[in-house]
C-alpha cells in the first residue's frame, strides 16, 4: 500500500486528478473507473474537468461504475448519487452518457439490480481503478462497520453514525437521510486491478489508523485494502493526526523517492 501524504484538501484533490489522468491517458483507449460521490472527491472531479476544458484529457472511452445509490430517492433529487455526479464531473467532460453506470436505488427488485450491476461490471472486463473516499466510521463505499469482506453488491442498512454525517447534505436532518443504500460490496472492490482511496481531515484520521497501522477488521472495512496488491491512499496532513510520527516519517520517505506526479 502507498501513502501519500499532502498538505490539505487541494492538494489531496490536484494529486489524485493528476493520478487518475495519467492512468486514463496511459490505457491508449478503454478504461474502466469505478468512482465516489461525497466531499472527499469534489476537488478532483473539478480539476479532471479543467483537464478536459484545457483539452489534456478525454472521457471518450472511459466506463464509469459509480459505488454506491441510496434506496428510494428520486434519481432527480438534489442528494442523489445521480445528480451528484451529472453536476460535479458528467455534464463537465465528454463521457458518452452510455458509459456511465450507477445503482438504481428505484429499482422494483433491488436484490436483482445488485446481480445486474455485478454482472455488468464483469462484462465490461472489470474495473481498472477503483476510486473512494471512507466515512468517519472506516467504511468504504456504504460497507459499514460488520460488513462481510468478500462482500458484493447488495443492499445495505445505513448506520445511525453515516446518517447523521450525511444529514449535512439534507438540511442537517438525519431523519431525511435514506435509511438504506444500494453499494458495490469490499469484494467487488478488491476485484479492481488498481485502488485509490482520498482521506482528507481530522474527522477521517481514526478510520486511516485503523487503515494503516491495526490489522484488517471488518469493523473498519477500509482495512481490508491492506490484502489488495495495488492500492494507494492519498490524504491531507490533518488525516495523519492519529498516526505515529514514525509511520508518517515512513511513508514520507519512500514518496520522497517515488516518480512525480505532474500532468504537465
Ligand atoms: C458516504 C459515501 C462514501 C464516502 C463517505 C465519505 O457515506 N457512501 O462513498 O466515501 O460518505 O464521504 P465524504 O467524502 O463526504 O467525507
Amino acid at each position: 500500500m502507498r501513502l501519500i501524504i499532502r498538505k490539505d484538501y487541494d492538494a489531496v484533490s490536484e494529486w489524485s486528478a493528476n493520478y487518475v489522468a495519467r492512468r486514463v491517458l496511459a490505457a491508449r483507449g478503454r478504461f474502466v473507473l469505478g468512482l465516489p460521490t461525497g466531499s472527499s472527491p469534489i476537488g478532483m472531479y473539478e480539476r479532471l474537468a479543467t483537464l478536459y476544458a484545457r483539452g489534456a484529457l478525454s472521457f471518450r472511452d472511459v466506463v464509469t461504475f459509480n459505488m454506491d445509490e441510496y434506496v428510494g430517492l428520486p434519481e432527480d433529487h438534489p442528494q442523489s448519487y445521480h445528480s451528484f455526479m451529472r453536476d460535479n464531473l458528467f455534464s463537465k467532460v465528454d463521457i458518452p452518457a452510455a458509459n456511465t453506470n450507477i445503482l438504481n436505488g428505484n429499482a422494483a427488485d433491488l436484490d436483482a439490480e445488485c446481480a445486474r450491476y455485478e454482472r455488468s461490471i464483469k462484462d465490461s472486463g472489470g474495473i481498472d481503478l477503483f476510486i473512494g473516499g471512507v466515512g468517519e466510521d472506516g467504511h468504504i463505499a456504504f460497507n459499514e462497520p460488520g460488513s462481510s469482506l468478500s462482500s458484493r453488491t447488495r443492499v445495505k442498512t445505513l448506520t445511525r453514525e453515516t446518517r447523521s454525517v450525511n444529514s449535512r447534505f439534507f438540511g442537517g436532518d438525519s431523519a431525511a437521510v435514506p435509511a438504506t443504500a444500494l453499494t458495490v460490496g469490499v469484494g467487488t472492490i478488491m476485484d479492481a486491478r488498481e485502488v485509490l482511496i482520498l482521506v482528507s481531515g481530522a474527522n477521517k484520521a481514526r478510520a486511516l489508523r485503523h487503515a494503516i497501522e491495526e490489522g484488517v477488521n471488518h469493523l473498519w472495512t477500509f482495512s481490508c485494502l491492506q490484502l489488495h496488491p495495488r492500492v494507494v491512499v492519498v490524504c491531507d496532513e490533518r488525516a495523519t493526526d492519529e498516526l505515529k510520527v514514525g509511520t508518517v516519517r515512513y511513508f514520507n520517505e519512500i514518496e520522497a523517492l517515488n516518480f512525480d506526479n505532474a500532468i504537465d
